[in-house]
């Protein structure tokens, strides 16, 4: 298919699902993204489904690729810790995802195509669960469902993310995982929006 055609698939599709279960399916069933075939497994999300956490990164890596579940490789090591140092776990109240589902070849970033097949899975997923918060982790998912660019200026700002539906939900950008162990002097400012992240998950 085309990628307008590839877009108008997956926006019927996702807007079948009912449930996250649903969604789940219909993900991996879903054929018409260029980058799932160049990869072994979807990957489209791991955690407790109505958590009122929803942290969304960028892409599988190899790892992920390879088990099927999104940053489980040294990035999602280093997620996993600072998400556990405000309680928050993927056992037990929060869920992970990524804004494209399949591995882009040679860890490349995935295009503004791409993006725009895999999105209305993500605003879907977005819809059913209703989190609280979402965090969103580095500048492409925050490129992708802001619209806005710079994550070195956004970082630790919250923001209203809003829909195609028109439904608002409270996003976070914060520095991608990846970016922290590049760059660990970074993990001050890392840990000042975890503590934002900890309010308001308490404060409401
Ligand atoms: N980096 C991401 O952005 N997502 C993953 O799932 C793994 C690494």
């Amino acid at each position: 298919p085309s990628a307008g055609e590839a877009v108008a698939l997956a926006k019927t599709a996702a807007a079948a699902c009912a449930s996250f279960e649903e969604l789940t399916a219909a993900v991996a069933a879903f054929t018409a993204c260029p980058l799932r075939h160049g990869a072994r497994n979807t990957v489209f999300a791991d955690g407790i489904a109505d958590a009122r956490l929803l942290v969304i990164g960028e892409a599988p890596g190899r790892d992920e690729d390879s088990i099927g579940k999104p940053f489980v490789g040294r990035a999602g090591q280093l997620l996993d810790r600072m998400l556990a140092a405000i309680g928050r776990s993927r056992t037990e109240n929060t869920l992970i995802s990524n804004v494209v589902y399949w591995r882009p070849p040679g860890n490349r970033a995935p295009t503004q195509v791409e993006i725009e097949i895999c999105r209305p899975f993500v605003e879907r997923l977005i819809a059913l669960t209703k989190p609280r918060a979402i965090v969103l982790a580095g500048g492409v998912p925050m490129q992708a469902l802001l619209g806005t660019a710079g994550i070195m200026r956004s970082r630790g700002q919250w923001r209203d993310l809003e829909l195609e539906t028109g439904e608002r939900f409270a996003a976070l950008p914060i520095f991608h995982p990846a970016f922290l162990l590049r760059q660990p002097e970074q993990k001050r400012l890392a840990w000042q929006d975890m503590l934002s992240l900890a309010a308001r998950l308490r404060d409401d």
